[in-house]
């Protein structure tokens, strides 16, 4: 593991950055973020990533953002002078420090950033034959006026406090809304195979963050003719589906096998055909995405 971070388009030692104590990043979990997947020592889907996260940054008015070329340079700097390759970057953007060290006023200067690497073992491969386990998370009143959910922001607590008090045999726990259905996972989106054949998704008007990987298979979906529904299911209406998976640039595509409802298991099929279909299409993007230099 490499000591070596991408701190304001330098290249410093990890132990050198530093973030002042008055930055709302710190404060208020006001940074901004994104992480994306590393193969063969090139990010994965990176431009996709960075239209995200710049559009995260125009909506939540931060500041003085570097500009498009200079993340995605620092991306590759960083990847090159690492001499072992991380599993994932995450890209942070933090306002910097607020003006005259006082809570009460604006910031005062750009937005400072960072790339750092993410040294992740990748999930085994077994796992995406047998699928996992998730669970219920609380009742979250989406729409789309919440930032915390529509962004990937600092403001983690609480989607950290479920994973750290998850059950060990869970891989995450799903949200509701307080009509029941479920939405997402703390750090995935997810989709429904339906019994009908068609993928069912809860749509971004929900108030779900737009996953890259999630963005990717509706596109897969729709070039290859998979009927796509908007909405989910809840407790009571699971069993009109055959499969259900959740997405994200670390896991791709993980099949779940099992909804722990309380004290009842419901059990999906994580090796249905078009959940095996769908795997071959991401990998097939994923190498086209790489193979373009995507910047
Ligand atoms: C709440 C939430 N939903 C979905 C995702 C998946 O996003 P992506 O596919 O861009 O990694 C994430 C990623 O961390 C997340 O935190």
């Amino acid at each position: 593991m490499d000591n070596l971070i991408l701190y304001n388009g330098q290249l410093v030692p990890a132990g050198d950055a530093k973030i002042s104590v008055f930055d709302p990043g710190f404060l208020y979990g006001e940074s901004i973020f994104t992480t994306l997947a590393v193969r063969n020592r090139l990010p994965c889907f990176l431009s996709r990533h960075l239209d995200r996260l710049l559009e995260t940054a125009r909506q939540t008015e931060l500041c003085e953002v570097p500009s498009r070329t200079a993340l995605s340079d620092g991306v590759f700097r960083l990847l090159d002078s690492l001499g072992t390759p991380p599993a994932l970057l995450r890209i942070t953007l933090s306002p910097g420090p607020l003006m005259n060290f006082r809570l009460d006023s604006p910031t005062s200067g750009p937005s400072i950033w960072m790339v750092l690497p993410v040294y992740r073992t990748p999930l085994p491969p077994s796992l995406y034959r047998s699928g996992v386990v998730v669970g219920i998370g609380p009742v979250q009143s989406f729409g789309t006026t919440d930032p915390r959910f529509t962004h990937k922001t600092g403001n983690l607590f609480l989607s950290r406090w479920i994973r750290h008090h998850l059950p060990k045999d869970q891989f995450d726990a799903l949200f509701r809304t307080p009509r029941g259905f479920f939405v997402e996972g703390t750090v995935s989106n997810l989709f429904w195979i339906l019994k009908t054949g068609e993928i069912l998704t809860p749509p971004e008007t929900w108030g779900i963050l737009p996953g890259v990987v999630r963005g990717v298979l509706l596109e897969v979906a729709h070039e290859i003719g998979i009927p796509v529904r908007w909405g989910s299911l809840t407790q009571r209406s699971v069993h009109q589906a055959r499969g259900v998976f959740l997405t994200n640039s670390y896991i791709g595509l993980l099949p779940v096998r099992t909804l722990q409802t309380g004290r009842d298991a419901v059990a999906f099929d994580p090796l249905d055909p078009l959940l095996s279909r769908f795997s071959t299409e991401l990998e097939h993007r994923l190498m086209q995405d790489l193979s373009h230099g995507n910047r």
